[in-house]
């Protein structure tokens, strides 16, 4: 197993809320060129698509996925493609075929392919409603309610699969909400999280799909593509766990993040309304213990609540007043 770093990078999703910004961050510490980009959509003028090498890719096609890599001399993966929570509940057959076919091939073409690593992300929903909410242990009950939590639970175990069976570097990590300015969430649970900084500035009010007192786990983007990159280069050897490390960041309820924004726009209101979220939401942790990561890998985020809206604020401001 290597641990250095690598040649020839492809991310799978790459247009996605993570996806694009860890493929800026990935070009700029590789170069443009070392970094293929491929998404099943295209979107015309992406950054992504415009910024380097990019590709359609549809990762259900194991054929598709197993050229690719080994056409285009792939040394390492970040797998990013996938159905999320809410979008998952809508069509858990799809869920299903693209989070489990979807990672069965990569797992298997980075295997045939002899990949020198792969990066598979997995998600705080993994947990369920017997699992401990506070303070989640990285070992204790896997039962989720959802497709989505249900595929990343074998997700995790095929990844783990991997790495015993044939030797396969696979790492991942269990990323909580992801708040971000740049690109919108792809169909979570968590996306009021997001969508509260949008709606305070464009309108100065917003309808929260979950309770005011939902606490869930929480990160901002640069501590997520930090957590990615950091698992991405340690030393295979200073490993303990692979596929599913828990990492904390915030813990904060719907109604901490709208007092967190009222600190810059006094005004701003919220109506609380829950749908059909808030009862996965009530299955998830409030927080985690990431202790295993913090130990094997170093982690350890840089960002709290109120800088964190200062800075969304600040970016989503220039961009939407910019358009
Ligand atoms: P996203 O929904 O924003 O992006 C996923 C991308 O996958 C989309 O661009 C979509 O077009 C693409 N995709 C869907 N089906 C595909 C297919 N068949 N082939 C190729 N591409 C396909 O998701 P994200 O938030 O960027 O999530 C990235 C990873 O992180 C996922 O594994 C997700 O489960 C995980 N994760 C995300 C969060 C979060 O809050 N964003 C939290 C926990 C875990
Ligand atoms: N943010 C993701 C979701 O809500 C968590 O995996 O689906």
């Amino acid at each position: 197993m290597t641990t250095g770093k690598f040649e020839r990078i492809l991310i799978t999703g790459a247009l996605g809320q993570i996806g694009t910004e860890l493929t800026a961050e990935l070009r700029r510490r590789y170069g443009a060129d070392n970094v293929v980009a491929s998404d099943v959509r295209t979107v015309e003028g992406h950054p992504v698509i415009n910024g380097g090498p990019w590709t359609s890719l549809d990762v259900t096609d194991a054929g598709a996925v197993s050229d690719l890599i080994g056409g285009m001399n792939i040394d390492a993966v970040f797998h990013m493609a996938a159905i999320l929570s809410a979008t998952g509940e809508k069509d858990p057959q799809l869920c299903w075929k693209v989070n489990i076919d979807g990672t069965l091939n990569v797992l298997e073409a980075a295997r045939k392919h002899d990949l020198a690593r792969v990066i598979i992300p997995s998600s705080i929903a993994v947990f369920g409603p017997e699992t401990p909410r506070e303070n989640t242990p990285q070992e204790t009950v896997l039962k989720p309610r959802t497709m989505y939590g249900i595929t990343k639970v074998s997700g995790e175990l095929l990844c783990d699969y991997y790495v015993y069976k044939y030797d396969l570097d696979v790492r991942g990590l269990r990323y909580p909400g992801i708040i971000s300015s740049e690109t919108p969430p792809g169909g979570g649970t968590t996306d009021y999280a997001v969508e509260i900084y949008y709606e305070a500035i464009r309108e100065g009010r917003y309808t929260c799909f979950v309770r005011e007192d939902t606490m869930l786990p929480m990160m901002y983007m640069p501590d997520c593509i930090k957590a990615t990159l950091d698992l991405a280069e340690a030393d295979f050897d200073s490993l303990v766990h692979h596929s599913d490390f828990n990492v904390g960041s915030l813990s904060v309820t719907a109604g901490d993040i709208a007092e967190s924004i009222r600190k810059h726009i006094p005004g701003f209101r919220v109506e609380y309304r829950p749908d059909f979220r808030q009862a996965i939401a009530d299955t998830w942790p409030r927080s985690v213990d990431d202790s295993a990561a913090r130990k094997e890998w170093g982690w350890k985020p840089d960002w709290d609540l109120d800088a964190m809206t200062a800075d969304m604020l600040q970016k989503l401001g220039e961009k939407l007043r910019g358009s």
